[in-house]
């Protein structure tokens, strides 16, 4: 398994995923702070499927959701990345940028910081054209990355996956297009 980083950023390694990631991962799936604009907790056996299945999309696609550690200490935190939505909306198919961080690592800028590298390596090396990002309406930390990182938003749109009526079903729905560029302020 390559276990060298595919981007490094100033405090920052985004890489592919190690066995060693998943207990951590799981234990972050099971915080409710982290899950509160997702509609449940997830088990841990829930968490080392999806990162089998984060794994398959790599050797699918060359690229997805980066595994994140911190680069003084090697410390797993999260993950930054590329997906492919499991839904039909009118704007897909397409690859979407996401995050998810461990709580004891929120606010200090690294989502924004991990996103901006996998945005300029993904307009650039990948050569994506497009990418999209969207959160619960009542993600508004959420959505903060987005602006934090120079994405334009389109609109809203209610997620089919989420029931109707429920408080997560509407949707803020942002997208960067043609090129990466830099945000005007140091997004960190
Ligand atoms: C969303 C998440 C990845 C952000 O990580 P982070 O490293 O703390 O993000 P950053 O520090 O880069 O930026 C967060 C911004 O949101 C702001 N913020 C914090 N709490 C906020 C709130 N309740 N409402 C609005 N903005 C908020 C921060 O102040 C910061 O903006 P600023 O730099 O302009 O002050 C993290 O909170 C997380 O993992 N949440 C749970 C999982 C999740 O919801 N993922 C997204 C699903 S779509």
């Amino acid at each position: 398994m390559d276990t060298a980083p595919i981007l490094t950023t100033p405090r920052l390694r985004l890489r592919r995923w190690l066995p060693a990631d998943i207990p951590p991962f799981a234990r972050m799936n099971q915080d409710p702070a982290v899950r509160e604009f997702f509609p449940n907790l997830m088990t841990y056996d829930e968490s080392a499927v999806s990162v089998r299945l984060i794994e398959r999309h790599f050797d699918e696609y060359g690229y997805g959701l980066y595994a994140v550690e911190v680069g003084l200490t090697g410390e797993f935190v999260g993950f930054t990345g590329f997906s492919h939505p499991g839904f039909d909306a009118w704007f897909t198919p397409c690859v979407e940028i996401g995050w998810r961080l461990r709580k004891e690592a929120w606010g200090q800028g690294y989502a924004s910081e991990a996103a901006c590298a996998a945005l300029a390596y993904g307009f650039g090396t990948l050569g994506l054209t497009k990418v999209l990002s969207w959160t619960a309406v009542l993600n508004t930390r959420s959505e903060r990355v987005m602006q934090k990182i120079g994405m334009s938003r389109v609109g809203e749109f209610e997620h089919p996956g989420v029931a109707q009526g429920h408080v997560l079903r509407p949707h803020v729905l942002y997208e960067m297009v043609g090129e990466f560029r830099f945000p005007t302020r140091d997004p960190i």
